[in-house]
């Protein structure tokens, strides 16, 4: 017999948005359970985006998980976009009043993980064999098999589907009404660590006839870079030599620009998609975060959206558990579908305006440079830039 739990909100999928929707909901008086098929260690082990919008930072404040981003983080009031070596700022904070904050994903995830485990909150990670069961029911639930090998089943009145970019919890909405949005584009990103000092205060996303690179950071110490490739290059036997000397060819600008180069310690293909399902709700079941929607990198969009699914979603789901109402839920996917969709755009754009497609002809590349200089020489352009890179205001959540 397996051992049993009953609690209000099942939550399958424990990384940012699970976690983020878990504390949430405890902070409003709600129990849940979060369980995760990974392991605490593999996911602060997995390298993802590095920078937070202002409110996704406010939510770890307002949230009570943790206020370690304020030491160990990096207040950003803008970011270069460098074309062809030449440099041009976007001012967040004059343009539009904002800053984002450089923190990594794998740091919120540690500062979640820790918050609930601090207040008491109930977390499985490292458990198999996951079946949902009876997901049109009104006692939704998941049978695993715990970390310790023990078969366990939890029941609860409503179920989050914040299970990642392979969710099985989206197939719970019943095929007849489901959608399924897609695109792939023909590059990808291969992303390093490495040991080096940072070689700008703040990110340079770099394009160039050669194509695009990211110079990101992590630490005074450790910085996080991205070269646009072929999905099929083999870079990982690329020598360090190689790499630094196409990193640096693409930054290469009459201002003399030099990056500071290490040893490499991580390697990473970073594939690019944009996904979306709709609906994001079907009943008691409820969709989060990855699980309904996946963005390209550039432009650090899906942490964010994770987060900002949560902060759309909890308050309401707080609700409809303590009243056991599932009409509480509404507003929940039309408020964060049109952030969504708006995020699609964004990371579309910011995506296709900076990478060279592989049959790049003259006339599409002069293209994008006129579309370039519209977007950085003007300010209509700078301000439109730096309101969606951080973040669209929390009216928008429609609570
Ligand atoms: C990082 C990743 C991104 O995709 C981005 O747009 C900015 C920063 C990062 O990993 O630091």
């Amino acid at each position: 017999m397996p051992e049993t739990t009953r609690t209000q909100v099942v939550i399958v999928g424990a990384g940012p948005a699970g976690l983020m929707i878990s504390q949430m909901l405890a902070n409003r008086g709600v129990d849940s359970v979060a369980i995760d098929i990974r392991s605490r260690e593999e996911i602060e082990n997995t390298h993802r985006a590095g920078i937070l919008e202002a409110q996704a930072v406010q939510m770890l404040d307002d949230e009570k998980v943790s206020d370690r981003y304020r030491t160990e983080g990096y207040e950003h009031e803008g970011t270069d976009i460098r074309v062809n070596g030449v440099s041009n700022r976007i001012n967040f904070k004059e343009l539009v009043g904002a800053t984002v904050w450089l923190y990594p994903q794998t740091d919120v995830f540690i500062d979640l993980a820790n918050a609930r485990e601090r207040d008491g909150g109930d977390v499985r990670f490292g458990v198999s064999d996951v079946k949902v069961l009876d997901e049109y029911s009104d006692t939704p639930g998941v049978s695993f098999v715990d970390a310790d090998g023990n078969q366990q089943e939890v029941r609860g009145d409503f179920l989050v589907g914040s299970d990642g970019s392979r969710s099985i919890c989206r197939f719970l909405i019943p095929e007849e009404g489901r959608h399924q949005y897609f695109r792939e584009y023909p590059f990808a990103w291969f992303g390093i660590m490495c040991e080096a000092p940072m070689s700008y205060d703040e990110l340079i996303y770099a394009t160039s006839a050669k194509g695009f690179a990211l110079i990101s950071q992590r630490t005074e110490s450790v910085q996080r870079m991205y070269l646009q490739c072929n999905p099929s290059d083999d870079m990982h036997s690329w020598s360090e030599d190689q790499l630094w000397s196409e990193f640096q060819a693409r930054l290469e600008g009459p201002d003399g620009f030099q990056l500071k180069t290490g040893p490499i310690f991580e390697r990473t293909l970073l594939p690019f998609r944009s996904f979306v399902q709709e609906p994001m709700q079907h009943g008691r079941i409820v969709l989060a975060g990855d699980a309904a929607h996946t963005v390209p990198p550039t432009g650090a969009r899906g942490l964010n959206l994770a987060l900002s699914d949560a902060r759309a979603l909890a308050t309401r789901l707080a609700e409809a558990a303590k009243a056991n109402d599932v009409s509480k839920l509404d507003g929940y996917q039309e408020a964060a579908l049109k952030r969504i969709w708006r995020a699609q755009n964004f990371s579309y754009w910011m995506t296709t305006m900076l990478h060279s497609l592989p049959d790049e002809n003259p006339y599409d590349y002069k293209r994008r440079l006129g579309e370039l200089e519209m977007v950085l020489g003007h300010k209509s352009g700078r301000t439109h830039l730096a309101e969606a890179y951080s973040g669209w205001p929390n009216e928008e959540d429609g609570l």
